[in-house]
């Protein structure tokens, strides 16, 4: 019975009231079998069988470190009680697999692709035994969103590309920078390298760092993979082929040097909004927020979207996704973890209603 009257009381605390918090950064959020929530950096999609379905990492106690057993699903009627419906891309024995046990796959995104009939999943994948230094892609893909996932392969994305943007100056600027001279990081001399391009040069061959991620699918249903690349340094968004499985090779580089990770963007009244953390790790930091009229920029950057107490840490959260709100039309969720890194699958949820206020968004807790 206490269960019960537990469960209630968290169901009115998920209530979303417009402006407040919808799920709150202390609470664990308990599932439809009184278990935590264990799906972090993830997305949700809303399907036409009135379900909600929520992806996301699966982190386990008995794996040590960072990496996890698998990426999780939940499924919802109403968005406040979920039911888990397993794992939908495991990781697996064979230790030739990229995705073999011991490897971490982060930042999940699950999108359907309405000309293949496809449910694609792309995620941030570490190899095993490696830490974060493989920065790579991993694209899934399944007939059902309730999986299983089939794991296609793992890559650096756009090798031997410059951004499309980049004129021959710009590409001979890049290739003539010496590495050796800018052994010492953090100065204003190597700031201005990073930004012509100091680690796109270095990567150019075997493919660009790819690590936070987002994807977004635009209006004419073109995708777009938006990854933290360069050492965390710059973001990079990259156009994806008609069926969402490989890079075209077209891609724009967002606020070189700026340290920018955990990417949500999302559109409103043909605005392009970008909400970043700054590169602390699990630690909460301050969010930066940019804008666009063209997805492929130029972005500018604005003030922090949050207000109120705690919004110098995004209220101890770091942004992984912008949902579409059910109840509010054209308006959006953002979506946050509360990473707790001595025990990953307690990290908790922090969903905060987008308001706007003098034509730009704002998060308040
Ligand atoms: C964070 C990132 C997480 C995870 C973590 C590892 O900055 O957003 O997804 O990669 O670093 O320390």
């Amino acid at each position: 019975m206490i269960k019960y009257i537990l469960l209630f009381i968290l169901c009115l605390l998920v209530t979303p009231v417009c402006g407040q918090p919808i799920a709150n950064n202390e609470e664990l959020w308990l599932d439809d079998n009184g278990q935590h929530i264990n799906c972090h950096g993830g997305n949700i999609l809303y399907l036409p069988d009135g379900k909600y379905y929520w992806y996301g990492e699966h982190r386990v106690e008995h794996i040590p470190g960072t990496s996890e057993d698998g990426i999780s699903l939940y499924t919802s009627k109403d968005l406040k009680t979920w039911h888990y419906e397993g794992l939908v891309l495991e990781a697996v024995k064979d230790m030739t697999s990229d995705i073999t046990l011991g490897c971490i796959m982060e930042r999940p995104k699950v999108v359907y692709n309405v000309r293949t009939k496809k449910y694609v999943m792309i995620f941030h994948l570490e190899l095993r035994g490696k830490g974060y230094s493989a920065a790579r892609t991993g694209f899934a893909v399944a007939d059902n969103p309730k999986g299983p996932f089939r794991f296609l392969r793992s890559v650096r994305p756009n090798a031997g590309k410059w951004p499309a943007d980049f004129k021959r100056k710009d590409k001979k600027a890049a290739s003539d920078l010496r590495p050796e001279a800018y052994k010492e990081w953090w100065t204003p001399q190597w700031y201005q390298a990073v930004s012509k391009g100091l680690f796109l040069k270095r990567d150019l061959k075997k493919g660009q760092m790819s690590r936070d991620m987002a994807v977004y699918i635009d209006d004419d249903g073109k995708a777009y993979h938006l990854y933290s690349s360069e050492e965390n340094l710059t973001l990079h968004l990259a156009e994806l082929t008609n069926d969402y499985l490989h890079y075209t090779g077209k891609y724009w580089r967002i606020a070189p040097g700026g340290q920018n990770e955990a990417p949500v963007i999302f559109k409103r009244n043909g605005t392009y909004w970008l909400i970043a953390s700054g590169c602390t790790g699990w630690a909460p930091n301050k969010a930066r927020l940019f804008k666009a009229s063209q997805i492929t920029g130029p972005w500018e950057q604005l003030e922090c979207p949050a207000r109120g107490k705690g919004a110098d840490k995004t209220f101890g959260g770091q942004g992984t996704y912008a949902m579409p709100d059910p109840q509010r039309p054209g308006e959006f969720i953002f979506m946050a973890d509360v990473w707790t890194p001595k025990q990953l699958s307690h990290s908790r949820h922090l969903w905060i209603p987008v308001t706007f206020e003098n034509g730009s968004p704002v998060l308040r807790q």
